[in-house]
């Protein structure tokens, strides 16, 4: 089983924005991504540098996880923002527009050539053609000796709009097998994957079938620009009461006795098979962390 970290909720916020830095501190996201690139125009990039670090260096963020998007490294702020994202020492450093394994490599020996903490893991954003076409590649680099912080793919859909003329439309089918193989791409791997972000914040309903559309393609959990988005983005990624205690019965069979070297039993009259159980499992270990978190 890997890592069971809660990744429901993944909020973006721009990293020159001192008033959103303070306030995410109270809001019930699982995951902050503190931006300093798309969400900062490039006269405020040096200032928002300088808060980000200084915020998740200070911490006060609680269980949330710190994320630092920087620029790419091909830009003039590139270079910069990792050093300082490096120095600062957040959960994970996401870097956008990443295309081939090599630059996930590259990445991976820049961070360790500064003596980054193995604690600080590597986020990627998926989100141009060609990152399409290289998922497997991507994801694959993990393995590589360079690659070992890779742990999230994140679907950039606004830039892969932008890139490949796709549009964004209700229900994504322009966009739905890049999506599919993002996924496959990810889990072949361990990977994490966190699905795009929805413009309009105002439209709840329409957030609400692009969340459960997401959690049923097996993303992990989805990104947000608007703290209005929480609530119901963690509600599409939890496992309802009624799924835990199914769950908690499909465990429960094959704890049996009686069940205990069959392959598939019956539980409420429905073929259940020990790959339910592990599935199972996995969920109870979820709704476990989600709960050690709210009461924390
Ligand atoms: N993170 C944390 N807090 C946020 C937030 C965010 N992404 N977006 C809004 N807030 C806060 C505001 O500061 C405000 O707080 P207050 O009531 O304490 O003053 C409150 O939520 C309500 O905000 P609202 O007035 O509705 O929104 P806005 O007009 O201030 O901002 C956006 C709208 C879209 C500009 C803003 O939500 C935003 O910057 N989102 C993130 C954009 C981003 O990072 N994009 C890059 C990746 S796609
Ligand atoms: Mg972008």
């Amino acid at each position: 089983m890997s890592d069971i970290r809660p990744r429901r909720s993944v909020l973006y916020m721009p990293g020159s924005n001192a008033r959103a830095l303070e306030k995410a501190k109270t809001l019930a996201a699982d995951a902050l991504i503190l931006d300093l690139e798309d969400a900062v125009a490039p006269d405020a990039k040096d200032e928002a540098r300088t808060r980000v670090a200084e915020a998740v260096a200070a911490g006060g963020y609680g269980a949330r996880e710190l994320i630092i998007r920087v620029n790419g490294l091909s830009t003039p702020w590139g270079e910069a923002d990792l050093a300082a994202a490096a120095d600062a020492g957040p959960d994970a450093i996401l870097v956008p527009k990443v295309e081939t394994a090599e630059d996930v490599a590259e990445i991976g020996r820049r961070l360790a050539a500064r003596g980054t903490d193995a604690g600080v893991k590597l986020w990627v954003m998926m989100e141009t053609p060609l990152a399409m076409l290289n998922a497997a590649e991507i994801a694959a680099a993990r393995h590589g000796a360079d690659g070992v912080r890779l742990t999230c793919f994140v679907m950039g859909t606004n830039d892969l709009a932008k890139e490949t003329g796709a549009r964004l439309l209700p229900g994504r089918m322009p966009m739905l097998a890049w999506l599919s193989t993002c996924v496959a791409a990810a889990r072949a791997y361990g990977l994490d994957i966190i699905d795009g972000v929805f413009n309009d914040f105002g439209d709840e309903e329409g957030f609400r079938a692009e969340c459960e559309a997401g959690r049923d393609l097996g993303m992990t959990g989805k990104t947000l620009i608007h703290p209005k988005q929480i609530d119901i983005c963690n509600s599409a990624f939890s496992a309802s009461a009624a799924e835990i205690d199914w769950a908690r019965k499909v465990i429960d069979a094959f704890e049996q006795p009686e069940n205990r070297d069959k392959g598939a039993v019956t539980v409420d009259g429905r073929m259940v098979e020990r790959l339910h159980a592990e599935i199972a499992k996995r969920t109870v270990a979820i709704a476990a962390a989600i709960a050690a978190r709210e009461e924390s």
